[in-house]
């Protein structure tokens, strides 16, 4: 007597089940600001922490001596959360520091750009997404290095 034909289906529409209820707290609590509609989708573009305005152009954010070689630093910018990193010695980027999945502030982890939300990855050198969620890279912020500086341009 093989019962698995008659059970198989109602034990998987259980873990589908269960699988759901679980997404629902995690969405919930990545929460953010960027009303990004419910749908699960991408964070919106529009999200004012995602960039520091362009009239910041100018701002000198840190010195390049503080951003680790090969790492980065999280900085917030006039109310916007920018991600500074110095892939090679001596060069600066930046990107937003807002994560392109759910509007989370990112973190700066061991080997990329970490987001503690839903555990996307972003390259330390060009922001792009290493691992999903997120399906899009972190949008680059402009910057140069003067004197030393590092600055919005
Ligand atoms: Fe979901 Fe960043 S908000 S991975």
């Amino acid at each position: 007597m093989d019962l698995t034909p008659s059970t198989g289906p109602a034990r998987r529409g259980v873990l589908a089940a269960g699988a759901g209820l679980l997404t629902v707290p995690l969405l919930a609590a990545c929460g953010g600001s960027g009303g990004d509609g419910g749908d699960g989708g991408d964070a919106d573009a529009q999200d004012s922490r995602a960039a520091p305005p362009s009239s910041a152009a100018g701002t000198r954010l840190l010195s390049l001596a503080d951003v680790p070689v090969g790492s980065g630093v999280v900085l917030e910018v006039q109310g916007a959360s920018v991600v500074v990193v110095q892939p090679q010695e001596g060069t600066a980027k930046a990107f937003s520091g807002v994560c392109t999945h759910q509007g989370c502030v990112v973190q700066i982890g061991r080997t990329d750009i970490t987001c503690p939300c839903h555990g996307s990855e972003f390259s330390f050198t060009d922001g792009s997404v290493v691992t999903g969620p997120a399906g899009r890279p972190l949008p680059p912020v402009p910057v140069t290095v003067v004197d030393g500086d590092v600055v919005l341009s």
